[in-house]
């Protein structure tokens, strides 16, 4: 188990981050720059032990900061927040008052808003007891037009049975909407092709029925006979050209215990034998098949990143609760603590 830190790059306002890449003794790595709380590269096996790089991302600070990055703004391997995904129009009302937060997904409001957690510099320590490092963020009161001062911390640590343990606590000193999420595109092919063969299995029997703006219309529909039920294995690709909209980008009601960690999702690539599993104490996963990925950026092999190159698995609560009364609550109070964990596992068979 080791820790290795060395320097990513400046940002525009020259201040200098840092990459930190966990090693356990099964030789898996994992780097996160304090850069968005960004996961960069996952070094992951594949049934012979064979490692290959299984998100998508850049060797250095310049690859998320680009114009053309800045442009196509795909949040690779970022911790997303305030609020992870859309709220209707960018408004929400919290104790009889009305608030209004960037429509930058127009006509709603996504991932946080202009400048979201994925695009801010975090404080660092490094947990070698846990291989692990923690970011820490201070949003102020009125960032991007959300409620109160809000303390987030997010802990990226990397086991010897070769999971990725997503722990993620916050406060706030005025009631918020809080709904982070962790955004990696994954391709267990490490690049070699698009994601339409990984099998894929989502604990979920229902999902949130979306308008044409991808906001919930707060119907939870059963997924049986629709190209939804992944109840059972099913390739991404063997029925997503039924997919309105473009392909999969929905979130899906997880079956489980309030707040117990469970498996969420199961992910097979059939030729390498890569597996990833992950697990959650959040009630709903954003399964999203890269439908915007445009091939404007260019991938660790080279190649343009085009549609379907990676795939997300955002655990979370649902898009636009402050909207919706029948979600679970995102509302965080002053003197609460929110707490996530978010696990993904990799293996090889
Ligand atoms: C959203 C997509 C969005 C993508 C990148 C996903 O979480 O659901 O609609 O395009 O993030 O921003």
């Amino acid at each position: 188990m080791h820790i290795k830190r060395e320097t990513f790059g400046k940002t525009k306002d020259g201040i200098e981050v840092q990459l930190y890449t966990l090693q356990n003794e099964k030789g898996m790595q994992v780097s996160v720059t304090n850069y968005g709380a960004i996961v960069t590269s996952v070094l992951a096996p594949d049934k012979d032990g064979k490692l290959e790089d299984v998100v998508l991302g850049f060797p250095s600070l310049d690859g998320y900061t680009n114009e053309a990055y800045q442009k196509s703004h795909p949040y690779f391997g970022a911790v997303v927040g305030r609020y992870g995904n859309r709220i209707a129009k960018g408004k929400f009302a919290l104790n009889g008052k009305e608030y209004s937060l960037a429509t930058n997904n127009a006509p709603n409001h996504l991932h946080g808003g202009n400048i979201g957690f994925d695009q801010v510099v975090w404080g660092v320590e490094e947990l070698p007891e846990q291989n692990g490092v923690q970011f820490t963020y201070l949003s102020p009161d009125g960032e991007e037009g959300y409620p109160g001062t809000l303390l987030v911390s997010v802990t990226y640590s990397l086991t010897e049975e070769n999971e990725l343990v997503l722990t993620y606590k916050a406060t706030t000193d005025q009631a918020t909407p809080v709904n982070l999420t962790h955004h990696s595109y994954f391709n267990l092919t490490g690049e070699a092709e698009d994601i339409l063969g990984h099998g894929l299995t989502l604990n979920a029997d229902q999902y949130t029925v979306v308008n044409d703006t991808l906001i919930p219309t707060g119907e939870l529909r059963n997924v049986t006979g629709t190209p939804f039920d992944f109840t059972t294995a099913h390739s991404i690709g063997e029925r997503i050209s039924q997919v309105e909209g473009g392909g999969y980008d929905h979130n899906f009601v997880l079956r489980k215990t309030e707040g117990a960690l469970a498996l969420a999702a199961t992910v097979v690539e059939p030729q390498s034998g890569r597996i990833m599993e992950v697990f959650t104490t959040e009630p709903g996963v954003q399964f999203y098949s890269g439908n915007f990925l445009d091939g404007t950026l260019t991938g660790k092999k080279g190649q343009p990143i085009t549609k379907r190159m990676g795939f997300c698995l955002e655990t979370q609560h649902f898009p636009d609760s402050p909207n919706q009364p029948t979600f679970p609550n995102t509302v965080l109070e002053p003197g609460q603590v929110y707490r996530q964990t978010t696990v993904y596992k990799f293996s090889g068979k």
